[in-house]
């Protein structure tokens, strides 16, 4: 009899665990670059540091000797040294400060630290993956390392290693660096690097390094109520091309929700975004910019900040924004500010 009743309560809080006691919204798999949910069970990984890393292959593996050239780049690089941890390629030099921290063109590697602009770029556009850095306000960038560096931010989905990878890096970075990286990134204007597009099917992707990349010639699938943003080309992309962007399918009729949800408040389902993140939403003083940016990366954020693994210094005031958004919200609002086109311009002019 004990037993059962154990049963039957392991039962029920079972179905209290599946249901959700609390409000969150259905786990946004696509966005974290999975296509099946997370094993039942699992519950978002703390920070586990990662195994001590061993000094990395210098970028002259004999099998890759093959100097790559990019349209409008006048340098080459192989493939290994594009993709090479402390030192990637800096195809464009002429689109950045002069001055590059040596924190992001080669990270320490006494430290582990990989060099920032290996996964965001050294022009800070970032991948779906990840995150794109450039034109965030300083302050905001340096509270983000420092609610890293101190576990306040983690991600959601218990799979999503490049996360942890990350924390383990603001964990080894000085108060300088994490400074000359903030100074650096913040000085770049974000730009447009996400094509929007309605529609009802969409091409069929394959996972590859966290990224949907499609399968040309295989045809279609439904999009469904989720969004799928894929490399424009995946060869350009994994080359760290930073004129070669991303395509973000959305469901039809998600931008018009998305706008009503971020202009209105949607009667009390949220709170007008304009209001902290500026009339544009291209950030409103330490107030980071939404606008333009991986619909992918805006929807992990918010699904994040709902269950509580992001809960940084600044986080407590998005709660009651995202406290009663469904799945399909967010993919609206990501559908909504992703289309939107940075007037950076119009910013760094208004800021001087
Ligand atoms: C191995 C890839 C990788 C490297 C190298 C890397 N990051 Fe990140 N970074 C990430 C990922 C992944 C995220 C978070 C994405 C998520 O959880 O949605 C992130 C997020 C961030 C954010 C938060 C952006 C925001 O809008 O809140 C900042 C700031 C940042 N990184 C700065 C840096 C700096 C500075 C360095 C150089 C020391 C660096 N990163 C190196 C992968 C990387
Ligand atoms: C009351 C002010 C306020 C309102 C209203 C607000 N935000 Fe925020 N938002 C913030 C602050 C502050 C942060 C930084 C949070 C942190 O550091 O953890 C933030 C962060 C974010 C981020 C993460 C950005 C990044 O680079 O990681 C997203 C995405 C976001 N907000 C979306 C929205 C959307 C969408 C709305 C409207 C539906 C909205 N916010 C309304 C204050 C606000």
């Amino acid at each position: 009899m004990r037993k059962s009743i154990g049963v039957l309560i392991c039962g029920f809080a079972s179905i209290l665990a599946v249901t959700g006691l609390t409000a969150a919204a259905q786990h946004p798999s696509w966005a974290y670059g999975f296509v099946e949910m997370p094993a039942p069970g699992s519950v978002p990984a703390a920070y586990v540091p990662p195994p001590t890393p061993v000094t990395p292959a210098l970028p002259s593996a004999a099998a890759d000797q093959v100097k790559h050239s990019l349209p409008g780049a006048t340098r080459t690089f192989t493939r290994a040294e594009a993709n090479y941890q402390y030192g990637p390629a800096d195809w464009f030099p002429n689109e950045h400060p002069a001055a590059v921290p040596d924190i992001v063109a080669l990270g320490r590697l006494d430290a582990a630290i990989n060099a920032c602009g290996l996964c965001h770029y050294i022009g800070g556009h970032g991948r779906q993956e990840n995150a794109g850095i450039a034109g965030l306000p300083y302050d905001y960038f340096v509270q983000a390392m420092m609610d890293f560096k101190n576990d306040l931010r983690h991600s959601a989905d218990p799979r999503k290693v490049n996360t942890n990878r990350m924390v383990a890096f603001a964990k080894a970075m000085t108060d300088d660096e994490i400074q000359a990286a903030a100074r650096y990134y913040a000085a770049i204007p974000w730009t447009q690097y996400i094509r929007v597009v309605e529609t009802k099917t969409v091409p069929k992707t394959r996972l590859l390094n966290g990224m949907f990349v499609k399968l040309e010639g295989t045809g279609t699938e439904p999009l469904g109520m989720r969004i799928v943003e894929s490399p424009e080309d995946f060869e350009r992309t994994e080359m760290r091309d930073p004129h070669s962007g991303f395509v973000a399918y959305v469901p039809i009729g998600s931008i018009k929700k998305g706008e009503t949800l971020v202009k209105t408040g949607g009667n009390g389902r949220t709170t007008e975004c304009a209001v902290c993140h500026g009339p544009t939403l291209e950030g409103l003083g330490p107030v980071p910019g939404i606008a333009g940016r991986s619909p992918s990366y805006i929807v992990r954020q918010l699904y994040d900040m709902q269950v509580g693994t992001r809960k940084g210094v600044w986080s407590s005031l998005m709660m009651p924004v995202v406290d009663k958004l469904t799945a399909e919200d967010f993919v609206a609002i990501a559908a909504y500010t992703s289309s939107l086109k940075p007037q950076a311009s119009v910013r760094q002019t208004a800021a001087r």
